[in-house]
């Protein structure tokens, strides 16, 4: 069996299917239904292509056509505006052309980057997602966000650029060290919190040893994590409004990430603390529950992730200043009235953050 579902994400001018599959068994049919691909280009790290080649290109062989391998290197700093030039030269070296297919095969990182190229070469061409980490399949290859970090900020060159499709085999989940399942699952608790209902129900009652690649529940809890994304991004692909509030927990993720210069915490981990930030501020200014902030910290915990850090509150507060996505200089939070119910581009001051954080801190 591979087939479990599929999502789609209907934007202005392309329905994005996103499926999730047990394997890689049916990859080579879903590429054989684009018209005209003349040549494939899997785009991928080699740590990870090891762990899988055997399967990809016994899968891809049906294809009956050449597919060549481009090497890219792991990890943040790798994505970045400089390494795309012996990308591009790789693609031209190997004539590929406006009909070539690039394949994203990885996590977050090798999907915004590989994407980028993509968006790029020949002023676009095709390309298809396949992602490798919980973080990617529940968030990164949804949207049709790409980018590329430059010297002085994280994916600050990119642009909307929609996939032909997802395919996000869950067998690869199976290598996916425990570190990466746990910034997965931070992405998994914001969208829980965004969407309210039975899925945070759901996602409360559950903790990290309760999730691997062969989980009873994991194709539910991707699914409706992909399910409310694409949800999201359907009503606002380009992020003019709705869409800001998949930025629950990122203002102070960034400032996290920014402090510690990308080394100390993972993206999900800098979210998870985030997430609490944002909650205790709706506390005050959009009327939550205290309840519901107690019970996320205690979900975080079960997760295994952090929920505050030693870094200084008002160093904190200062880095949000700089944040790309504040407006005419003031700090923008999304907030929570309660689960299900975000409210977007909330100004909030220094000392409330600082206040709110300090909160943390004692927890
Ligand atoms: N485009 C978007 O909408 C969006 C959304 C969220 C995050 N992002 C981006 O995603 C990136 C983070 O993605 P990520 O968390 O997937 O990180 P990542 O791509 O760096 O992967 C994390 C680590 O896991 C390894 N790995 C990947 N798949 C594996 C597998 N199957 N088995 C074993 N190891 C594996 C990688 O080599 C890497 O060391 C960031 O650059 C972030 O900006 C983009």
């Amino acid at each position: 069996m591979s087939h479990l579902e599929t999502i789609n994400v209907v934007t202005e001018h392309k329905s994005v299917p996103v499926q999730l599959h047990t394997d890689f068994s049916g990859l080579s049919e879903e590429i054989s239904k684009l018209p005209g691909v003349t040549s494939v280009f899997l785009i991928t790290e080699r740590s990870i292509h090891s762990l899988y080649s055997k399967y990809l290109e016994k899968e891809l062989s049906s294809l009956r056509k050449e597919v060549r391998v481009i090497y890219v290197k792991g990890g943040e700093k790798s994505k970045h505006i400089d390494r795309t030039g012996e990308v591009y030269n790789k693609l031209i070296e190997f004539g590929a052309d406006r009909k070539s297919l690039v394949l994203a095969f990885g996590g977050g990182v090798v999907g915004d980057f590989a994407g980028f190229i993509a968006s790029t070469y020949l002023r676009g061409i095709r390309f298809v997602q396949i992602p490798t980490t919980l973080l990617a399949c529940v968030d990164s290859s949804v949207g049709g966000k790409v980018a590329v970090n430059a010297d002085l900020g994280k994916n600050m060159i990119g642009s909307f650029y929609q996939p032909e499709f997802v395919f996000a085999p869950l067998i690869a989940l199976s290598t996916l060290p425990d570190r990466e399942w746990r910034c997965g699952q931070a992405e998994i608790v914001k969208h829980a919190l965004l969407s309210g209902g039975e899925y945070w129900e759901k996602v409360k009652e559950h903790s990290l040893s309760d999730l691997n690649a062969n989980a009873p529940i994991l194709p539910y809890l991707i699914a409706e994590s992909v399910r409310f994304k694409a949800a999201v991004v359907s009503s606002d692909e380009k992020e003019t409004g709705l869409r800001k509030i998949l930025n629950l927990g990122h203002t102070t993720a960034h400032a996290i990430e920014s402090v510690t210069k990308y080394k100390k915490f993972s993206h999900g981990e800098a979210v998870a603390v985030g997430l609490i930030t944002a909650l205790f501020i709706s506390e005050e200014k959009a009327g939550l529950d205290p309840k519901i902030s107690l019970e996320t910290v205690d979900c975080l915990k079960r997760y295994g992730l952090p929920f505050t850090t030693r870094l200084k509150s008002k160093e904190l507060a200062k880095h949000m200043l700089h944040d790309k996505k504040n407006v005419g200089g003031s700090i923008r939070f999304v907030l929570l009235e309660k689960p299900g119910s975000p409210v977007f581009d909330v100004p909030v001051e220094s000392e409330e953050i600082v206040r709110n954080i300090r909160r943390q801190k004692a927890l």
